[in-house]
């Protein structure tokens, strides 16, 4: 079903619409779905307890609308074609049949371990096929999935299996990462030795690595299949039943299971699919975030396959086997809309500008960036370079939480602003507030970014622990959600995103709490304390400053280090491994014991004077022993 705005004039008209009578324009889009019931309501919500229920009453099989929908017209269409790795390895395509009747096998596969609607399913996958076929296996019986991104650590998982006490993972032997192969079956093994609620583990054969099985828990993914029939019946679910879970890390404590339900997420994801890239039938659409994070989910997943799209999915990274590789996919497919991350950019750019020359570049008729702010040098690379200054760009702002693009131009039809991510889609009403919660409403200023009314993809609640998702963004500011950036709207109600406001870090594009790697660093057996803040990183975005205080022991600082760095990796993960760590004797505290960050932030930052206010300092000394030892 094409939900395409086809010019700025309609934007503004559906965007009144959308908020003067947000009930009318939902219920159109959401008509244009397969429901197995309609709903009673459009919207019920408060922001107090909070309780958010989108078409309540419902009833839907989000699996039923990006697959049997599109069999009778479709079902030779290719939903994906995946790349493999290394250019000489043997890519794959496969059509929405074929997907679907894989889906069905092991979705039945699933049923015949036992599992059931609204059991939880972890999936620690490589960028295979197979992994969307288990989620949408998983969606099609019901069963509430959790992807964990795989360059998470086997702690990280360990902690996510137990939080949302999932009852079956899904995994490979391991996966295929540029030059590097990571064994991910091992880490599986480690990871549910405590973990009691695991009665499975479904094993993918990626690499041909025999891993260690153990006998009745261990179960081979074609086995399992193979003698699975290939239509299995779509579980009816409420639309505010659970889809997924998401794991996400916030200012505080250990990660926060995002939680989605599948009616609201299923028109939202598709509606500003369609929006944002402008996607027409028989387009190829590339998203290349892994389907680990919300990017995957909502744009490789969800988003295209509801929409009855062709995308491009690919197993390995942008500098294997050069830096032309993206470049070189784009040209193989003859991509159409492609969708990254700044990072990705940052780090293309440095390379010969003959490997994106060389390359036909001229399917593309937009380009997009997500994930972090996208600086102008940056903007204006991707714009000139790979966009040929003749695709639109579009910057597109939103979270794991609000499960869609929230602010970004809709590609063509939006004026563009280098930096600025745009206006909001229809449905989304986003406010600035000054620090006493009030709204501000003059052209050209900054605040806290709020969303002062609902939208069918936002976040329902933190799993098991409701308290927490109230606390976190429904208590800052009464009756708003507080997304936790802060961001300027200029003179035409343009949106520009300025980084998050508390003590969230962005490192290419992947978000950490700085307590959660305090946390994995305090573990160190050299670390009494820790502090860790964020600076700016040329690639990166941001980079990890971790400043550790560790006790008088006589050795070798590197090693230390090092093994400071060992323990990042092994409770998150390589990825949350901090740029810089600096031993220190002691952390600035004021008098009452905070830790005084503004000022760690600026030493990090490369600015070693004028630090404002230090009067409630404890022990001023510290700072000139923490400047003394900064590292450049
Ligand atoms: C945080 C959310 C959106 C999916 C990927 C990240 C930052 C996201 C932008 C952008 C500036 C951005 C924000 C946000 N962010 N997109 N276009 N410009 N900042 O999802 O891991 O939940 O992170 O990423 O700070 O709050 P996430």
């Amino acid at each position: 079903m094409d939900l395409r705005i086809r010019s700025f004039e309609q934007y503004q008209h559906d965007y009144s619409k959308s908020i003067t009578q947000p009930d009318l324009f939902w219920d159109g889009i959401a008509s244009t779905f397969k429901w197995k019931k309609k709903w009673n309501s459009v919207v019920e919500w408060n922001f107090n307890d909070p309780k958010i229920e989108w078409f309540k009453g419902g009833q839907l099989n989000i699996t039923e609308n990006l697959l049997d929908r599109h069999l009778e017209k479709d079902g030779n269409k290719i939903a994906f074609h995946w790349e493999a790795n290394h250019p000489n390895d043997i890519s794959k395509s496969i059509t929405y049949r074929e997907l679907y009747h894989e889906v069905c096998k092991l979705a039945n596969g699933l049923k015949s371990l036992g599992v059931k609607k609204g059991d939880r399913v972890c999936i620690y996958m490589p960028m295979v096929l197979e992994s969307v076929v288990s989620i949408l296996a998983c969606a099609r019986i019901g069963a509430v999935h959790s992807i964990i991104f795989a360059g998470f650590s086997s702690n990280a998982l360990e902690d996510r299996i137990i939080d949302a006490k999932a009852k079956v993972v899904i995994t490979a032997d391991g996966l295929n990462r540029g030059d590097k192969k990571v064994d991910l079956k091992s880490m599986v093994d480690i990871a549910i030795e405590t973990c009691s609620s695991i009665e499975n583990v479904i094993v993918l054969n990626c690499l041909n690595s025999s891993p260690t099985v153990v006998s009745k828990r261990d179960i081979d993914y074609h086995h399992l299949i193979e003698s699975q029939k290939n239509e299995c019946e779509a579980e009816i679910m409420d639309a505010e039943d659970m889809l997924f879970i998401l794991y996400t890390s916030g200012s505080t404590g250990k990660p926060k299971g995002v939680v989605h339900t599948c009616g609201g997420y299923m028109v939202y994801t598709s509606y500003s699919f369609q929006n944002v890239f402008q996607y027409e039938e028989n387009d190829v659409f590339w998203c290349t975030a892994d389907i680990g994070w919300i990017t995957g989910h909502s744009y490789i997943v969800y988003g295209p396959l509801l929409s009855g799209a062709t995308s491009v999915i690919f197993e390995g990274i942008p500098t294997y086997p050069d830096g032309g590789r993206f470049w070189q996919i784009i040209d193989k497919y003859k991509v159409n809309q492609f969708y990254t991350a700044p990072t990705a950019i940052r780090s293309l750019m440095s390379f010969d500008e003959n490997l994106v020359t060389k390359q036909d570049l001229s399917s593309l008729k937009l380009i997009g960036s997500v994930g972090e702010p996208i600086n102008e040098e940056a903007w204006n690379w991707y714009y000139e370079k790979i966009g040929k200054s003749n695709c639109p760009l579009i910057d597109t702002w939103w979270q794991t939480e609000t499960g869609g693009v929230m602010l970004s131009g809709l590609g063509g039809i939006s004026p563009m602003k280098a930096t600025y991510a745009g206006y909001p889609l229809p449905g989304i009403d986003p406010v600035l507030l000054d620090n006493e919660g009030k709204e501000i409403h003059e052209a050209d200023t900054e605040g806290y970014l709020c969303i002062k009314f609902p939208w069918p993809s936002m976040l329902r609640t933190t799993y098991g622990d409701h308290e927490r998702c109230k606390n976190t963004y429904f208590s800052n500011y009464n009756g708003y959600y507080f997304t936790g950036d802060g961001a300027k709207r200029d003179e035409n109600g343009m949106f520009r995103i300025i980084g998050r406001v508390d003590d969230v870090i962005n490192v290419s594009g992947h978000r950490f709490g700085t307590a959660e790697i305090e946390d994995a660093i305090n573990k160190n057996k050299y670390a009494i304390e820790s502090a860790v803040v964020g600076y700016p990183h040329t690639i990166k975005g941001q980079g990890i400053y971790a400043y550790v205080v560790i006790g008088n022991i006589e050795g070798d600082e590197q090693e230390i280090i090092n093994s400071i760095s060992e323990s990042v990796s092994k409770f998150i993960g390589k990825i949350a491994k901090p740029d810089k760590i600096q031993l220190v004797k002691g952390l600035p505290k004021t008098r009452s014991g905070k830790i005084m960050r503004r000022i760690l932030r600026k030493i990090a930052e490369g600015e070693l004077s004028n630090f404002g206010d230090t009067s409630t300092l404890l022990d001023p000394s510290l700072i000139e022993d923490i400047i003394k030892g900064v590292k450049g």
